[in-house]
């Protein structure tokens, strides 16, 4: 079957009520996939469901779930049990920019829990009846801050070269099974990113353009660095000497940063 339905009827996307993970819904279900749409903000994915429902004649669930909370994992495939989901796009992720100890321990925390914690887990609950029906797919949302030490949002970098060795690890695991995973990796992205990580408003790509980006290499390579600058720049931080890339990336940060958080 041609399209992302080769995949199966359902897709469940983490982080549906902004962003990337709101393209990402707009996306599948002008394929035709219905929608598991998984965030905080109830009455923004309701509105969703609604609108997706009525312009593409798709069915949605909306699953109302903090994927910091101890559990949530299981919650969301407990709320999905009947459906068989054929696509997981471990999206929703935030950070809290700021030298280390400016920003509260548990803002540091709960990202860990929301950026990787929840990704493993739901990936965890996801993956085996993918196994065993012989198709699925799974996309994480890292960044092209995975690629090197990032000073200024040092907890957020790390978590997504967590992000990042999971997702490519998990591609080799799943050779031959018929399950695809992909990690794509943005640079800048016009959403809600940079306001929730108080960073000062700086230019980006646009949250389709990152969608396109990561369909275009689902099923043919293990990640994807969206746009040509950053894919540039990643390469580029591999072959630098490892101190060098730490202060260049802080020096850049800085300038994304208020004064009071530096
Ligand atoms: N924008 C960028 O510049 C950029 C660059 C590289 C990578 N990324 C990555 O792209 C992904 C999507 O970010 P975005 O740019 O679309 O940001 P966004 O507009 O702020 O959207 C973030 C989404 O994550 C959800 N989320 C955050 N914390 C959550 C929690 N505790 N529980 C459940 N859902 C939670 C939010 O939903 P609720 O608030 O409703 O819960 C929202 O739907 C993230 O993983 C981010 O790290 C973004």
């Amino acid at each position: 079957m041609p399209g992302l339905k080769r995949y199966g009827d359902w897709a469940l996307v983490t982080g549906a009520s902004a962003g990337i993970g709101m393209a990402f819904a707009h996306r599948f279900a002008a394929e035709g996939l219905n929608l598991a749409l998984v965030a905080r903000r109830t009455d923004r994915l309701d509105k969703l469901a609604g609108e997706l429902g009525g312009r593409h004649g798709i069915r949605s669930r909306v699953i109302s779930q903090d994927l910091a909370a101890e559990g949530a994992a299981e919650r969301v495939g407990e709320a999905v049990r009947d459906l068989d989901v054929g696509v997981l796009v471990n999206n929703a992720g935030f950070s809290a920019a700021g030298r280390f100890e400016r920003v509260p321990r548990d803002k540091h925390v709960e990202m860990i829990r929301v950026n990787c914690v929840a990704v493993a887990a739901l990936t965890h609950v996801f993956l085996p009846p993918m196994k065993s029906r012989g198709r699925g797919a799974i996309i994480i949302v890292a960044s092209a801050a995975a690629y090197q030490p990032l000073g200024l949002a040092a907890t957020y970098g790390a978590t997504k070269a967590f992000d990042l060795m999971f997702g490519e690890a998990l591609w080799a695991e799943n050779q031959g099974t018929g399950v695809d995973v992909l990690v794509v990796s943005p640079g800048p992205v016009e959403t809600e990113f940079q306001t929730v990580a108080g960073e000062t408003p700086h230019p980006g790509a646009t949250p389709d353009s990152v969608v396109e980006v990561a369909l275009a290499a689902l099923g043919k390579k293990p990640s994807v660095v969206a746009g040509v600058a950053n894919k540039a720049r990643a390469w580029s931080v591999r072959l630098g000497p490892r101190a060098v890339v730490a202060r260049v990336a802080l020096g850049v940060m800085r300038g994304f940063l208020p004064e009071a958080m530096r």
